[in-house]
């Protein structure tokens, strides 16, 4: 049972080497999809066969060898990863068909073995089965979580087209001809402008077709062309705007609670401090709305997800290193975050008590009703802890946010909990509090 659990698997142990093969895999079948179409317009095979020949049986054998390597290696499913046996079975189910014949290097084979005929050319347009792969492919790469995730989705969605354009521009020079006197390159470059003003439906009409095989052929491209153009431009604008989502919605809540204030006749001072507070809330990150995004999180997940978004906190306070997992849960489930702007008063002298505060961003001032300010507590301090230590005390003193404040509230009942699991950081929090009531004392025999 140990050394099963201790045994690296293949897609664990050389997990970079599949990542490596599969972007090799992937580059190739793709060079294979735009090589080919070129050779077989531009006639490419007649004027350099040797070369045409040797990179199509080369590339075929790589693409033969990831079909070999695919039979050892474990394939992540939505059922959990597959091992062995049920590995290949699975492979042999889905895409096996498709990569075998996509892998074959038809060229050479028809070249060599079949009869030279109207099929030769034609035949070798099988590799394009291997496109079935890049699509599996280019899913897993957009679906991959990452920061970079609308520049994926546009990097895949430019490979396609790009394609597609590319093989619209070979097609068109496989019905036009070469055209006499232009070199191969001068045809292409004026057979992929073609293909791009009629996709783009742009159609500026200086390469028309004549015949009719032409017409039909740009008819298809036209009717494909629209399509596709309404899909780029949809799916371009699409992702633009969801570029900074987040940034959009904030705007359209600040436009919003600008028309409210100017329709409340809000004093310019206020308005100006409701702003204050919501571009704070901005910049710090704090006014994401997490429990909208999080909310149908799995209870164990939002658990997790909890402990890492309050993970600083933590940290703050040494002495809660090294909590049971369950502790540090229950915590943190009894934490809200709350934000002060500064002048705002947080603790009331005189009131009953029923929740001690943390700082994490920014600082305090502890004011007494005589003396004025006794105290500036910053980042990793806390206060509000005497009234609940002895409920029957009020609160010794104000409490007022020097600057923008970011507080974790911790009300009475986690309290309790965080000084019976955390002896140490109970017995800190007496001394403490001992000192303060000191000063208290101190300052009101003086007066
Ligand atoms: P509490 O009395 O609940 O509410 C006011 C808080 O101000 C108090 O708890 C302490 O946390 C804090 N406080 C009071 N006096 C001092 C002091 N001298 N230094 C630092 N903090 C204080």
């Amino acid at each position: 049972m140990k050394s099963k659990e201790t045994k690296i698997t293949l897609s664990e142990g050389t997990s970079w080497f599949w990542k490596f093969l599969d972007w090799l895999v992937v580059s190739v079948a793709v060079f294979r999809s735009v090589e080919l179409p070129a050779i077989v317009a531009l006639k490419f095979l007649q004027s350099a066969p040797l070369l045409v020949l040797s990179v199509n049986l080369t590339t075929s054998l790589l693409l033969i060898f990831d079909i070999l390597l695919r039979f050892q290696r474990p394939v992540s499913t939505a059922r959990g990863t597959l091992h062995g046996k049920q590995a290949r079975l699975h492979y042999l189910e889905t895409y096996f068909f498709w990569d075998l014949i996509g892998s074959l290097p038809w060229g050479f084979i028809s070249n060599l073995f079949l009869p030279q005929g109207v099929w030769s050319e034609p035949i070798s347009f099988l590799c394009l089965f291997r496109l079935a792969r890049v699509v599996v492919f280019s899913k897993d790469f957009v679906r991959t979580p990452s920061r970079f995730f609308i520049a994926r989705r546009l990097t895949v969605f430019l490979l396609w087209i790009t394609l597609v354009i590319h093989l619209l521009a070979c097609g068109w020079i496989a019905v036009d001809g070469v055209t006499h006197g232009l070199t191969a390159g001068h045809t292409y470059i004026r057979a992929l402008y073609w293909s791009v003003t009629t996709v783009s439906t742009t159609g500026f009409g200086d390469i028309t077709p004549k015949t009719e095989p032409q017409m039909i052929y740009t008819m298809l491209a036209m009717i494909l062309g629209a399509g596709l153009y309404a899909t780029v431009v949809a799916n371009v604008a699409s992702l633009i705007s969801r570029s900074d989502s987040a940034r959009a919605a904030f705007d359209s809540k600040i436009e919003r609670l600008n028309t409210l204030m100017k329709y409340k006749n809000m004093p310019d001072s206020l308005q100006k401090q409701i702003l204050g507070y919501h571009e704070y809330l901005w910049q710090t990150g704090l006014g994401h709305d997490h429990d909208d995004l999080l909310g149908d999180l799995s209870p164990g997940l939002r658990r997790s997800v909890g402990l890492f978004l309050n993970r600083h906190i933590l940290e703050q306070i040494p002495m809660l290193r090294g909590a049971e997992t369950p502790v540090l849960h229950r915590l943190i489930s009894g934490l809200t975050s709350v934000v002060y702007t500064p002048g705002d008063t947080i603790i009331h002298h005189g009131e009953p008590g029923s929740a001690m505060y943390l700082i994490n961003r920014g600082e305090v001032e502890v004011v007494d009703p005589k003396q004025g300010v006794v105290a500036t507590l910053g980042e990793g301090e806390y206060f509000g802890e005497l009234a609940l230590l002895d409920p029957d005390r009020p609160r010794l003193a104000d409490v007022r946010a020097k600057t923008f404040c970011a507080l974790s509230l911790i009300d009475r009942e986690t309290f309790s909990l965080v000084l019976e699991q955390f002896p140490d950081f109970a017995a800190h929090v007496r001394k403490v509090a001992a000192t303060r009531i000191a000063e208290s004392d101190l300052r009101a025999g003086q007066v």
